[in-house]
């Protein structure tokens, strides 16, 4: 070994070296030294006439170590990565770089440091860095164009989207693909090049040239409309360009520059932060890898509506059979053909194959009884948004399941204890509130009742890992935390337009602030018969304003998209345009109800709805409902289109200062009364003493 992370062995003329730094061989402090040390052994070594690099375990390097961008070392750890980058580049004995699993970021900047590459034809490499808000930092920018032409160098370092060995080769990325064992096949490719200087990527000019200049502002346009808001896909996009008009050293001088900005600026914190707290909410207190969970190999879902099809999705798309029961055969039929539809449509655009669309389809059982639920190890509830209706179905699901069943209901705001009673066995009751479309967003609610065994909740946990998704643990109150959030920012909406400010305005203000649709647009898409049913569960404070329109609006059957007309009117494409007609209704309805109209800013509009999120957000911290901030802010990137690169609404606070979200909040306060406006307690105690949610104590 050389150190603790990089094995060095001989295959008689051939120098193999080994990262062994599980799980993936990030490149952790000790691995570019170790590299580094290993090439410069084998040069040192007469017998060795060629090198191998290659990963063991499941990958080659998988990339850089993300906790090292975050402390003030960054510096040095990134000249330790350039170091090794450069000693591999520079070793007089051709090195080839045997890729399995994958090679992203630092990982791909390594493997193209060396003079050869080859892969294992299911392995993937790529320039992920702008998902952390960066841009490669060791020459990956320079060094990516001239192996894949610019063009693909953009796209991949603007994007960040990794692509598979075929097209690695297909793009010059990778000399050849390996069937079979990699190390074998990459010791003896290190045989057939050895003897002769390999080539240095650093000098391949040829594919620079005759670059198209085009390239560069129609990849700014393009990431300005796909990555709205964020600064390290430019910065990526500037830092191939300078391949192309600088020599290889100067361009790595810009690379670095720009690379320093990103990772001194906000949103490579705020991006760093949410991979973080995404990886922070599986630890729940009570709950280790030794908690035993009930293994779920067969699932029944009640309800085939448009949760019930798409929880059925999520399931067979994990392998897991599901049984889904409907109270009629139209409903059957209809969630039925629902299902088929989304599989069809996602043959046609190539994300499944025909086959495995057949294969998934064969492990949904429709049904009107309930045969077989007695089998299930998971029951899932998805049926209408009412507590009796709900309370019906648990009754009856109790009479026939096993007595080792977990029972969850998909309510996305009732009260689980309430469900729960009605069954003879509230320990086994949890909520996995899973969102819309169910087959495609990652979030969970996990949501514990009083009685909710720790068995079940590990459960809960386990299987929405194995679907593939995030499970964030909420406790039991009105809309637990994501809703009960959404219902404040929708509120704010809402009085924002009745006092003077319009539909687009509010919209558009959010969506410039970075969140994936406007509030009222959300509405439409959702449904205001469905927000407004929230709105009801959530309740409002004694004495509070009630906002005005939302009942009016589905009094008079403007739902939303659905209905093709709501806060706007949709066309058959559902494009939204305004309305001038529900312009005219909210400036009416606002004068009859003595409502002072007046000219809103943008500043305003964002502050209400944002600080609206976030005084709600503390309030849920302060009682216990979440965990912890970052598992708000995970909800609210991964289930509310909250911008990723402002790191959720709790770490947004924690960038501009506890005491100045105070300051505002209390002049809301002044001026729309304390029921609506008044700083939670935990908010003013954290800003008195200076401190911020994210690193605020945990309890
Ligand atoms: P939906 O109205 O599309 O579907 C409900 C389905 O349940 C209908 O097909 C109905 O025939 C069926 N059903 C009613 N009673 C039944 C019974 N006793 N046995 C079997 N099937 C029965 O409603 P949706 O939107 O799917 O909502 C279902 C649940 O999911 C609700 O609790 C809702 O709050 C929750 N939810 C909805 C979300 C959404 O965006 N639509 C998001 C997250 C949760």
């Amino acid at each position: 070994m050389i150190g603790q992370l990089v094995r060095f062995e001989r295959e008689q003329d051939v120098a193999v070296v080994t990262i062994e730094n599980p799980p993936v061989n990030a490149l952790s402090p000790g691995v570019p030294e170790g590299l580094k040390a290993a090439i410069e052994q084998a040069n040192a070594d007469a017998e060795v006439h060629s090198i191998v690099v290659i990963g063991s375990g499941r990958t080659f390097i998988a990339g850089a170590d993300v906790n090292e961008f975050g402390k003030s070392t960054s510096d040095r750890y990134l000249a330790s990565l350039v170091a090794a980058v450069n000693a591999v580049e520079d070793s007089a004995k051709p090195v080839v770089m045997a890729i399995h699993g994958s090679a992203l970021g630092g990982g791909l900047e390594t493997a193209m440091a060396g003079h050869y590459r080859v892969i294992a034809p299911s392995a993937q490499v790529g320039q992920p860095e702008v998902k952390l808000g960066l841009i490669p930092g060791a020459g990956g920018t320079q060094r990516l164009p001239r192996l894949a032409g610019v063009a693909k160098a953009v796209e991949m370092c603007a994007f960040g989207a990794p692509v598979k060995a075929q097209e690695a080769l297909d793009a010059g990325i990778v000399d050849r693909i390996i069937e079979g064992d990699l190390r074998a096949g990459a010791v003896a490719f290190a045989r057939e090049i050895a003897g002769k200087p390999g080539p240095r990527t650093c000098d391949l000019n040829h594919k620079l040239v005759n670059t198209d200049p085009a390239i560069f502002p129609a990849a700014r346009e393009q990431t300005r409309k796909k990555m709205r808001g964020q600064t390290a896909p430019l910065a990526a996009i500037d830092a191939v360009e300078a391949a192309t008009k600088l020599a290889f050293a100067d361009g790595l001088k810009r690379e670095a520059e720009l690379f320093g900005e990103c990772l001194r600026g906000p949103q490579s914190k705020a991006l760093i932060y949410a991979f973080f707290a995404e990886r922070a909410v599986t630890k729940i207190p009570g709950i280790s890898s030794d908690t035993p969970t009930y293994d779920i190999r067969r699932a029944a879902i009640v309800g085939a509506g448009t949760m019930g099809g798409g929880i059925a999705m999520a399931f067979v798309n994990a392998g897991i059979p599901v049984i889904v029961k409907e109270t009629s055969q139209e409903a059957l039929d209809r969630g039925m053909s629902q299902i088929l539809r989304n599989y069809a449509g996602a043959v046609k655009s190539g994300r499944i194959t025909g086959q495995a669309m057949e294969q998934r389809l064969a492990l949904i059982t429709p049904q009107l009884t309930l045969d077989g639920f007695d089998q299930a190890d998971l029951i899932v509830e998805a049926v209408f948004e009412n507590l009796a209706v709900k309370q019906q179905v648990f009754r009856e699901i109790d009479t026939v399941a096993k007595t080792d069943c977990v029972l969850a209901t998909n309510t996305s705001s009732l009260d689980i204890d309430r469900i729960a009673a009605a069954t003879a066995r509230p320990e086994m009751v949890i909520g996995l509130h899973f969102f819309s479309p169910a087959n495609i967003m990652r979030l969970v609610e996990i949501v514990r009742g009083q009685s909710t065994r720790p068995e079940v909740i590990a459960t809960g946990a386990a299987l929405v890992k194995k679907l593939g998704k995030i499970g964030v643990l909420a406790g039991n109150c009105p809309g637990f935390i994501g809703n009960r959030m959404i219902n404040v920012y929708g509120r704010e909406a809402q009085l924002l337009v009745e006092e003077g400010a319009t539909v687009e305005a509010v919209n558009l203000a959010l969506l410039d602030f970075g969140m994936a649709m406007g509030p009222l647009a959300m509405f439409d898409l959702v449904g205001n018969d469905v927000m407004r049913d929230i709105a009801e569960v959530s309740g409002t404070k004694p004495g509070a304003r009630q906002p005005l329109l939302l009942a009016q609006l589905c009094a008079l059957g403007r739902l939303g998209q659905k209905t093709g007309k709501g806060w706007s009117q949709y066309d058959q494409d559902r494009k939204a345009s305004p309305d001038p007609e529900v312009a005219d209704f909210i400036e009416k309805t606002a004068r009859a109800a003595g409502i002072e109209r007046r000219v809103i800013s943008n500043d305003e509009i964002v502050d209400r709805c944002i600080f609206a999120l976030i005084n709600e957000g503390a309030r849920i911290l302060e009682e216990g409902m979440a965990l912890r901030a970052s598992d708000i802010d995970v909800i609210y990137l991964t289930g509310y289109g909250f911008p990723a690169w402002r790191g959720g609404p709790m770490f947004y606070a924690d960038t501009m200062g506890l005491s100045k979200v105070v300051a505002r909040i209390q002049e809301f306060e002044k001026r729309h009364g304390e029921a609506l406006w008044n700083p939670a307690l935990l908010l003013r105690r954290l800003a008195e003493q200076n401190q911020t949610f994210t690193q605020a104590p945990k309890n």
